[in-house]
């Protein structure tokens, strides 16, 4: 018998793609007339499309293939397993070797502290798993009423109920009568959009200041904790004035509220220390962790957890009635241990605080006298351009004109995967990025720029 032929065409891939694949925040009758772009393979930051176009991914995917593609490491790793133990679950008293060492690996990365872990296979789904976390603790202390999560506007968390709830993007909630009760939102840190004429230190006090109100609004005895990623990444890059994550902790010592940074971008060394938390000094008690934890090869997440909580839960004497059927999954920990293992042995996240990082940050900065460019910032191997109408005002764009779209449309063409959010064109290129490759990036950037300005009539 012969097999059936394969019409791996890219057209007949879309085709197959447009009839059955519900995209993730995705217009679909607008998809399916253009066609989606088919992804074949990926190298170092190279991406290589169906139609053997090469493109930069000047965002790791998702800001998550922080090793770059292409590892053959990883792929053994995950193989070798298979072969060894493609399953078992951590349910019912059993454990496996790769999991007990990814704690241990994890344990040596992580913050000081926080050093129990819960698994998962999303952002999302480890969100949702710190706010159940969060109802047992309170519950335990006889504080049953202490559990309203605090969060930001631009934030992104994730698409579960609970993890959308905690978003601040608004358009995330109507379409699901979101946030669900028991979720608050205040101003998030984001100095250049809404700052005005205060200072950038002023300001992260004045943000920091909107958690406090709201608490006392609520009652610190209903305010159970504060979530934040230490950089908004899907929100547009936000990085608080130095004078935020301070205060933040003040207000929730003072208060008795626990502090949970969602590190599912930060971590694993992308603002060139191996958490956000280290770059700016967060004590959290928990820690949302995913994307870099595998640099995306295979899904996993992990919740890390310190001080009272990890107390708590290592000695309640009755069981924690929470896991998933994936909870540690032996294939994802393996690839996880060994990821961890390269960016330590290639010194991935030093060369991201104090090589590459630097080098990325200064040559972008170049762009910043582009007539379209209010702000350049970035830390690390994370950065935004923001893209403004005027400069002195920092206004932006009617958004109906779609600066940021057609600044991406442009950067797509010409090779190069830049992302969008409003009018603030993102990046987060492999913590493997050479220095050639980031010259072609900011290159791109620019071309791009200039064509962005010329289709606005600029
Ligand atoms: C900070 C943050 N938290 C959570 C998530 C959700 O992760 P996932 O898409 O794996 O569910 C994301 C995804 O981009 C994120 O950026």
């Amino acid at each position: 018998m012969t097999a059936t032929p394969v019409n791996n065409t890219t057209a007949a891939i879309q085709a197959d793609d447009a009839r059955h694949h519900l995209h993730p925040f995705t217009d679909h009758a607008g998809l399916a007339a253009k066609g989606a772009r088919v992804i074949s393979s990926a190298e170092g930051v190279w991406l290589t499309d169906s139609e053997g176009n090469r493109l930069l991914d000047g965002m790791s995917g998702l800001w998550s293939v922080n090793v770059g593609y292409g590892r053959r490491e990883l792929a053994d790793v995950a193989h070798a397993q298979l072969m060894e133990l493609p399953y078992y679950n951590t349910f019912f008293q059993t454990t496996h070797e790769p999991v007990a060492r990814l704690g241990a690996k994890l344990a040596e990365v992580t913050p000081r502290g926080v050093d129990l872990f819960v698994y998962g296979n999303s952002g999302s789904d480890a969100n949702d798993t710190i706010v159940k976390l969060v109802r047992l603790f309170w519950n335990a202390q006889g504080r049953p009423r202490k559990k309203t999560i605090i969060s930001r506007s631009y934030a992104y968390h994730g698409v579960t109920m609970a993890a959308a709830s905690l978003s601040g993007l608004t358009a995330m909630h109507p379409q699901f009568d979101l946030p669900m009760p028991g979720v608050a939102h205040v101003a998030g840190p984001y100095w250049y959009g809404d700052g005005g004429d205060m200072s950038p230190d002023a300001f992260g006090i004045w943000a920091a200041r909107q958690v406090e109100r709201k608490i006392l609004e609520l009652g610190a005895g209903n305010v159970g904790a504060f979530i934040g990623e230490p950089i908004q990444g899907a929100g547009g890059v936000i990085i608080p004035p130095a004078t935020y994550w301070p205060e933040i902790q003040r207000i929730c010592r003072e208060h008795d509220v626990l502090l949970i940074a969602d590190e599912v971008i930060c971590g694993f060394g992308r603002t060139g220390n191996w958490f956000g938390s280290d770059t700016f000094g967060i004590t959290p008690d928990f820690m949302t962790m995913a994307k870099g934890l595998t640099s995306s090869y295979i899904p996993m997440s992990a919740v890390g957890i310190g001080g009272r909580v990890k107390d708590l839960l290592m000695n309640m004497g009755e069981e924690v009635v929470h896991g998933y059927t994936y909870s540690g999954h032996p294939v994802a920990a393996a690839v996880a241990v060994r990821n961890i293992e390269i960016m330590q042995e290639e010194g991935l996240v030093e060369r991201a605080g104090h090589d590459i990082g630097p080098y990325l940050q200064a040559r972008l900065r170049e762009l910043a006298s582009h007539p379209l460019v209010g702000e350049v910032r970035g830390i690390g191997m994370i950065a935004a351009i923001e893209i403004v109408e005027h400069k002195p005002s920092r206004a932006h764009f009617d958004p109906k004109r779609g600066a940021g779209m057609i600044c991406r449309n442009h950067s797509f063409a010409n090779g190069l995967v830049m992302r969008a959010v409003r009018d603030t064109m993102v990046l987060a290129p492999p913590l493997t990025i050479t220095r050639a490759e980031v010259d072609i990036l900011v290159e791109t950037a620019a071309r791009c720029l200039d064509l962005t300005q010329r289709d606005l009539g600029r």
